[in-house]
């Protein structure tokens, strides 16, 4: 299994105390699964993300990726286990402001000791459509166009495993469609297993699975025949 979580649960000490935000989660993800996760807002959806991601660290149960217990790293392994294995777009991007668009996409490249990193950057960031705004920084673009940079940034390293929050939530039909086709490229000329969040019945219905959560469980899956 590339992803595999066993009675995963995840409690957040907050100003307002403990609030319990994921519980008992058990789920296997098999290599080049796309997974469409669904559910209300508020019912742990980005949550879930983080903890596939080792991004927050399970406060119960056990999440492994590509065999190796994630709960068990410490932050150094973590972080390059992440750098060499994954990529995540965040519900809110995340691009480093002082950057442009083209180093925000090189950076994680240069990271990895690719050599031809800022030349592999601008090509992804064709990819997307975005090719003629290369030098813009995030706070020069609007918001489709700096989730399709953090998208660009996730998908340059050719994860193994690509964790997506709304990868579509900001863009029109046509481009989202576009975004679409790029994620499902990374599965099939990469091999890679995707999980994205998503409120759009298109993008999830192109997945193999569609789990849905709500209140911090999984309710129900629906699996499509054609994947199997
Ligand atoms: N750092 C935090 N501290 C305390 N509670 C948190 C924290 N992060 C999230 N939560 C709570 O956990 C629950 C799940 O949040 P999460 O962001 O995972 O939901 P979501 O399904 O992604 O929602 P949306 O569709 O609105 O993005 C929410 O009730 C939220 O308020
Ligand atoms: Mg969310």
């Amino acid at each position: 299994m590339v992803l595999s979580l066993n009675d995963a649960a995840l409690s957040l000490d907050g100003a307002a105390g403990r609030v319990d935000i994921l519980h008992g989660i058990t789920l296997d993800i098999a290599e080049r699964q796309t997974v469409g996760l669904v559910g209300p807002s508020g019912s742990g959806k980005s949550s879930l993300l983080m903890l596939m991601g080792g991004l927050e660290r399970a406060t119960g149960g056990t999440v492994e990726a590509l065999g190796r217990d994630l709960t068990a790293l410490d932050e150094d392994a973590l972080a390059r286990f992440r750098r060499d294995h994954m990529g995540v777009v965040f519900q809110s991007f995340h691009l480093i402001p002082t950057m442009t668009a083209l180093e925000n996409v090189a950076t994680p490249l240069e990271l990895a000791g690719k050599r031809d990193a800022f030349d592999r950057a601008a090509e992804e960031l064709d990819a997307v459509g975005l090719g003629h705004r290369k030098g813009h920084y995030p706070a020069q673009m609007s918001g489709g166009e700096q989730q399709r940079v953090a998208l660009a940034r996730a998908a340059a390293p050719r994860p193994d495993i690509l964790l997506a929050d709304e990868p579509t939530g900001n863009l029109d039909q046509s481009t989202g469609e576009q975004i679409m086709d790029l994620l499902f490229g990374l599965r099939d000329r990469h091999g890679a297993t995707l999980v994205l969040v998503t409120h759009s019945m298109d993008l999830a219905n192109r997945c193999d699975r569609t789990i849905r959560l709500v209140d911090g469980r999984l309710e129900s899956e629906a699996v499509r025949e054609a994947a199997e």
